[in-house]
């Protein structure tokens, strides 16, 4: 897998969501090394299950913001994190049930390839949105003096 670190050209804005991104990005390297290493069964599967929970915890706080500052397109935005959570937890089954392929590199790499273009594009959207909120809630009107 090519190297992928979190960098300004993945920045969405918000400090929080930027954090919760680069937790994400840590644990698909962990993931790759656990694999590409060999790492036991218990180790690759602790990984990948820290990935699935990080993953849905940080798209529940992400929707929450979304909805708050009124971002247009939730619906949609919504859908794709349903349809990523439904296929990691699809391969925590297969990687559990030791199905052959079920975590190979291959696998490794669609899940990065789907997670910097989720962040780059479909996040990316939301950015003049979330921008204007601050730790969760709406940033308060400048007041002149
Ligand atoms: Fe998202």
């Amino acid at each position: 897998m090519a190297l992928i670190a979190w960098s300004e050209a993945f920045s969405v804005g918000n400090p929080l969501l930027d954090s919760d991104h680069r937790i994400l990005i840590d644990l698909l390297v962990q993931l790759h090394d656990a694999v590409d290493t060999g790492q036991s069964r218990d180790v690759v599967g602790s990984v990948l299950s820290a990935l699935s929970e990080y993953a849905e915890h940080h798209f529940r706080r992400e929707e929450g913001m979304m909805a708050a500052c009124g971002y247009p397109d939730l619906e949609a935005h919504k859908a794709e994190h349903r349809q990523l959570e439904a296929h990691v937890r699809d391969i925590c089954g297969r990687y559990r049930a030791a199905e052959r392929g079920a975590l190979d590199e291959q696998v490794v790499e669609l899940l990065k390839k789907w997670l910097t273009q989720h962040i780059q594009v479909t996040d990316n959207s939301y950015k003049p949105w979330v921008e204007r909120v601050v730790d969760g809630g709406a940033r308060p009107p400048s007041v002149t003096v």
